[in-house]
């Protein structure tokens, strides 16, 4: 179990204006909570080993988000996983950071939150040598196309019938600067 001296160590927050929540890396303990909200938030449910991998392979970069005065509740999520796939133009493998879920509980949406996990992730997965950064969103998801737009990731392609229901996919990529 996490003390509360643990989640001291692990958190780090911007002195910025909401304070009402704090951000850090998942536990093995979390998981069992992230899986809730996933299974309230998003139509694609993940069995629990899948956490536990992404757990165990990328842990820098599976942040959780809990209230300040409830630090073991989750609020919302961010998890990565690092791809080696060959680049456009040449036959070398690049690693990409693929965005494999973050949700956020309804509650808590429109406080900043999401971005938060995302600022925050994104330079942890980066010390793996990323050139680029991607993910797939449902192309009637406005609300984290918008989300994705104000971090830089930009439309490039869609993935027909990605997913279970039919819906398609934006794949959206952000460039790392060199
Ligand atoms: N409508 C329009 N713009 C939105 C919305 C929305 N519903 N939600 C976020 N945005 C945009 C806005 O520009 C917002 O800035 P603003 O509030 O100043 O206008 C900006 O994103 C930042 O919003 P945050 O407060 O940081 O985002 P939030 O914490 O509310 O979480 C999220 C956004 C994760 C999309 C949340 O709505 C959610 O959990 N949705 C359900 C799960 C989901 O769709 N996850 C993404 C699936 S794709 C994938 O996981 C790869
Ligand atoms: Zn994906």
């Amino acid at each position: 179990m996490g003390t509360d001296k643990d989640i001291r160590i692990n958190s780090f927050n911007d002195t910025k204006k909401d304070e009402s929540f704090v951000i850090r890396e998942c536990t093995f303990e979390d998981l069992e909570l992230v899986k809730e909200v996933n299974e309230k938030e998003l139509p694609e449910d993940y069995p629990f080993f899948f956490y536990k991998s992404i757990l165990d392979n990328f842990p820098e970069s599976f942040l959780v988000a809990s209230p300040k005065d409830n630090p073991n509740k989750i609020i919302g999520y961010i998890m990565w996983r690092v791809e080696k796939t060959p680049s456009k133009d040449s036959l070398r493998l690049i690693n990409k950071g693929h965005l494999v879920s973050i949700a956020i509980l309804k509650a808590y949406r429109r406080k900043g939150i999401a971005s938060a996990l995302l600022a925050k992730s994104m330079p942890r997965i980066q010390n793996r040598q990323l050139k680029e950064y991607v993910l797939e969103v449902r192309v009637s998801n406005y609300g984290a196309i918008d989300l994705y737009e104000k971090f830089n990731y930009k439309k490039e392609g869609i993935k027909k019938k990605y997913y279970k229901d039919g819906e398609n996919a934006y794949y959206m990529v952000c460039k790392v600067s060199e």
